[in-house]
């Protein structure tokens, strides 16, 4: 019988609604039978309106609760796991409300403002026994781990360097202006926090979780800021990471591998939207390489390119089942987390997700770059 999960979702905003959609189509256009999810509650920090109007905009079948506090959501005993999507400068104390709450959680990208507020709600969690994961979707998709099996059996042989790029080329002060949460200090806005954070998934998942935990070992990164002029928010980030082991192979004297990880609001990865400009992710080793196309965080296809003479290139195909974003399978993830009482997931350890925040303390911290006292934080409960 399929482990059925009851989700309880906090923020009514796009991606809760992204989400919730995925949630909703049925586990078996994937294959999925084991799991199955059920939305059982929605709730909006500022009117429960909101939270009624999102649940018919979703077509959430009843009975589904509507709350107009996040505190009323996370005392409901109906609720398994919270999967909260409030912007990233309120991810510690909504995530912290509810593991306060003993609930388990699920939490939007970036998991924090910084690693200090990432490390306390690991321990939280750890100390009340509660499942916890930063919801990087991308890491689950069946071409994300198609691609670390490729590296890990050798496949374009030891890895060298990634490139990577995450970036949106938007008419930023008519798009953004300054308040947008894209560009605003006190919602932790910037590009480093919102999608290099993709760009680091990508040499992350390549370069450090292809490799057995022990040897894992932390990059040092030299990195370039470019202030958004008009709120001091990153318009761009450049970031040089050098990790001491390459990957698959870690002998005695291992190779240094680097990552080459952009994002920009300004320009484009991908101007013309049509894929024009070549895969956003290259990642080469010693015996060829692999191209990823699509955009860095919802990737639609591979490419295996082998060294000369080294065979056929071959193209792989990523299909999205029910026509889905593809946030169903990090939810999937969480199901089979719950059902089989594991705290943490493979795919995105605690450890991972507190050391990719340390790498963007360190680059905000060579850019310059502070948030408003009150969201870097640890202090709880806060009101912000
Ligand atoms: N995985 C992905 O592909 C993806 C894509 C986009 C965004 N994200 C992440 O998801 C989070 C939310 O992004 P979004 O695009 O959904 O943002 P959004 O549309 O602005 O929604 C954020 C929601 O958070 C709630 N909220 C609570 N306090 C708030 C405050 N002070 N200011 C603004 N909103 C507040 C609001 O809902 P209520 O007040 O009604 O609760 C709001 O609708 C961010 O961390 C972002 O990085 C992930």
């Amino acid at each position: 019988m399929a482990h059925t999960i009851r989700w309880g979702i906090m923020a009514t905003g796009w991606i809760a609604d992204m989400f919730v959609r995925d949630l909703l189509i049925d586990p078996k256009t994937r294959d999925a039978s084991d799991i199955a999810h059920k939305v059982v509650a929605v709730a909006s920090s500022s009117a429960k309106d909101r939270a009624d109007q999102f649940i018919s905009a979703a077509g959430i079948p009843s009975p589904c609760a509507a709350y107009g506090s996040y505190e009323a959501l996370v005392a409901d005993p109906n609720v398994d796991v919270v999967y909260v999507a409030t912007p990233h400068s309120h991810h510690y104390q909504n995530v912290r409300l509810a593991l306060e709450a003993s609930k388990h959680v699920l939490c939007e990208k970036a998991f924090t403002v910084n690693a200090a507020q990432a490390k306390i709600l690991c321990e939280i969690a750890q100390q009340k026994n509660l499942f916890l994961m930063e919801a990087v979707w991308t890491r689950y998709f069946p071409l994300s781990v198609q691609v670390r099996q490729l590296i890990q059996k050798g496949e374009i042989g030891e890895v060298l360097r990634v490139i990577s790029d995450t970036s949106f080329g938007d008419d930023v002060e008519e798009k953004w202006g300054t308040t947008h949460r894209m560009v605003n200090p006190d919602l932790a806005g910037g590009s480093l926090l919102d999608l290099g954070i993709y760009s680091l998934t990508w040499v992350f998942q390549t370069l450090y979780h292809t490799l057995p935990r022990e040897q894992r070992k932390p990059p040092t990164v030299t990195s370039q800021i470019t202030p958004y002029h008009l709120t001091d928010a990153d318009e761009a980030t450049t970031m040089l990471l050098s990790f001491p082991t390459s990957t698959p192979s870690n002998g005695a004297h291992p190779h240094i591998s680097q990552g080459v990880a952009m994002t920009s609001i300004r320009v484009s990865t991908d101007p013309d939207e049509k894929g024009t400009s070549g895969p956003p992710i290259r990642i080469q080793g010693t015996k060829g390489e692999i191209q990823v196309f699509g955009r860095a965080f919802r990737p639609t296809s591979y490419r295996i390119i082998p060294k000369k003479g080294g065979g056929e290139v071959r193209d792989v195909e990523c299909s999205f089942p029910g026509d889905g974003h593809g946030m169903y399978w990090e939810a999937d993830e969480v199901a089979r987390c719950l059902r089989d009482q594991k705290r943490e997931s493979e795919g995105l350890p605690w450890e991972e997700s507190i050391v990719i925040m340390e790498v963007m303390d360190e680059v905000r911290r060579q850019g310059g770059m502070t948030y408003p006292q009150k969201i870097e934080s640890t202090e709880y409960p806060l009101h912000l």
